[in-house]
């Protein structure tokens, strides 16, 4: 039986994604079917094809009483919109259905966990304003005469199984609730589920907390079979390092290490590591499977562009781990007007890997085959600005090659602008670009879109620490209205997101000093 918030989500969503030209939306990467899109949901390979789900709002491009979004792909970059999954409509979830996870159970049914959010009043307080009204089986808490802040959310884990486009909610519903929650665990602050199948047959899952201290935690939970569920252990605590309450966690096993990845709430900049705000976090270390506790060793941002958060990653058939995560961060939603007909985007697939203690992100191979009419040019020697026939393009897969020119000084900085182009009436002075710089003495790389026509002047800058030299290496995928940079093979990446006109389409390459260049480009 689809409840009647579902129906109409999906009514709404056939009638008005139907509507958006494919031609305002990027060529390959998810945005949603209508409305407003952030963190990726339940990314995972079933029934032969890889499923995203996403956290949904279909009325409005803002954030809105979260459903889940569907789509399936057998590419991860061709993706089909399959009909709203999951709508708040549960005595359990009514305020919204947050962000959570999918695994393949092994006989036809897939197995979704995510967090249901109800509001409730804080003990003690007054109820004399509030009550609960239920139409049609959907319980609405009302807050009629009531401040909002008066409310507390109150966070559960709960299941829907499926058969990769239906999916029933679980009569037993909540199955992690907060008789769970170790000693002062938040139940406000108590979401995100990871689940993954173990060696056994069973279940473990991993849930983001706020223990008393404020900051944030990891707790562990295991299941024989995906319904009963306990408490294993925290797996890891945040003791006010890394920002507050740790969001949208992923644990996995690569090469030989464990990976924690995790979105914290209010960072604290540490030099050009992590940012104010929304940031990202990734663990590596070693997970004592037995007790449950992960022990960390190293530790960096997943990322360094401006727009990205709450990553999610799945092992395709043929064993690589990929991660797409939300590319738009929480502190830069103003970029885009109000009113278009969606917002938010997923990034490119990326195939993970840990070297050396670092975690490597590289576009993933599937994207090879988008490729079409290459053209190289080799030594460029760049000194200035200058531009090279061919390259140009709003939707390209640039590699290129940097060196300081033999006999030559070090350039003092290299700079590539892309989407320029558009300017009013043409004049220069008003061209709009994207650029990224690159300080090859300090060994300092910077992405800027203030001038890509961005409405409000927020976020539009951030640079990282790379390699220093002059030698180096870049990969740029430009997808309309994104760029995802990848630097010396992947040791940082950084993405953007940005809404210049789509007939800025200039390339530029500038040097400041002598750089030698080499270029392969092909158009996607
Ligand atoms: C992260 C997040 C999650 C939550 C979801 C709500 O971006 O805040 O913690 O489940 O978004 O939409």
């Amino acid at each position: 039986m689809i409840s009647k918030n579902l129906q109409r989500a999906r009514e709404y969503e056939t009638e008005c994604g139907s509507r958006i030209s494919p031609d305002c939306r990027p060529g390959f990467h998810l945005t949603p079917h209508v409305g407003w899109m952030n963190d990726p949901n339940g990314f995972s390979y079933f029934d032969g094809k890889y499923h995203m789900f996403y956290q949904y709002y279909p009325y409005n491009s803002k954030w809105g009483p979260m459903h889940w979004g569907h789509a399936v792909s057998e590419d991860m970059l061709h993706w089909e919109y399959l009909p709203a999954a999951l709508a708040p409509d549960e005595a359990f979830d009514n305020v919204g259905c947050f962000s959570g996870s999918a695994v393949d159970m092994g006989d036809g049914r897939h197995l979704i966990i995510y967090t249901g959010v109800t509001r409730v009043l804080p003990e003690g307080m007054s109820e004399c304003n509030a009550y609960t009204e239920k139409t049609d089986g959907v319980v609405n808490n009302r807050t009629d005469g009531l401040l909002d802040y008066d409310w507390r959310d109150k966070q559960v884990q709960c299941i829907a199984i499926g058969d990769g486009v239906e999916y029933s909610k679980y009569s037993g519903n909540p199955v992690i609730g907060a008789n769970l929650l170790p000693t002062g665990g938040s139940e406000r602050d108590f979401r995100d589920p990871k689940i993954w199948r173990t060696s056994d047959g069973g279940y473990n899952c991993i849930v983001g907390n706020r223990p008393e201290d404020g900051s944030g935690q990891i707790l562990l939970f295991t299941s024989a079979d995906g319904y009963k569920w306990q408490f294993k252990s925290i797996l890891a605590r945040n003791e006010g390092r890394y920002g507050t309450m740790w969001e949208c966690p992923d644990f996995f096993m690569l090469d030989g290490k464990w990976v924690l990845l995790t979105s914290p709430c209010d960072m604290k900049a540490e030099g050009l590591e992590y940012i104010d705000g929304n940031g990202t976090l990734c663990l590596i270390g070693e997970y004592d499977e037995g007790a449950g506790e992960f022990t960390e060793e190293c530790a960096q941002s997943i990322e360094y562009g401006i727009d990205f958060y709450a990553p999610q990653t799945v092992v395709t058939p043929d064993g690589r781990r990929v991660m797409i995560g939300w590319m738009q961060n929480w502190k830069t939603l103003d970029i885009k007007g109000a009113n278009e007909p969606w917002f938010g985007q997923m990034t490119i697939p990326r195939e993970i890997s840990v070297k050396n203690g670092r975690l490597y992100q590289w576009p993933a191979r599937e994207i090879e085959k988008l490729r079409r009419d290459r053209t190289d040019y080799k030594n460029v020697i760049v000194s200035g600005q200058l531009s090279l026939e061919g390259i140009c393009g709003r939707n390209a897969d640039i590699e290129m090659t940097l060196k300081p020119v033999e006999g030559e000084a070090l350039y003092n900085s290299f700079e590539l602008r892309f989407a320029c182009g558009g300017g009013v009436q043409g004049a220069v002075e008003n061209e709009q670009y994207t650029s990224l710089v690159y300080s090859p003495s300090e060994g300092i790389m910077t992405i800027d879109r203030s001038h890509s026509g961005v409405r409000d002047d927020i976020l539009n800058r951030r640079s990282c620490k790379v390699r220093s030299g002059g030698e180096i290496t870049l990969r740029i995928i430009l997808d309309k209205y994104s760029a995802e940079i990848f630097v010396n093979g992947g040791e940082q990446a950084m993405s953007v997101t940005m809404y210049t006109k789509s007939s800025a389409d200039g390339i530029a390459f500038i040097a400041d000093g002598k750089a030698a260049v080499d270029v392969m480009y092909y158009r996607l």
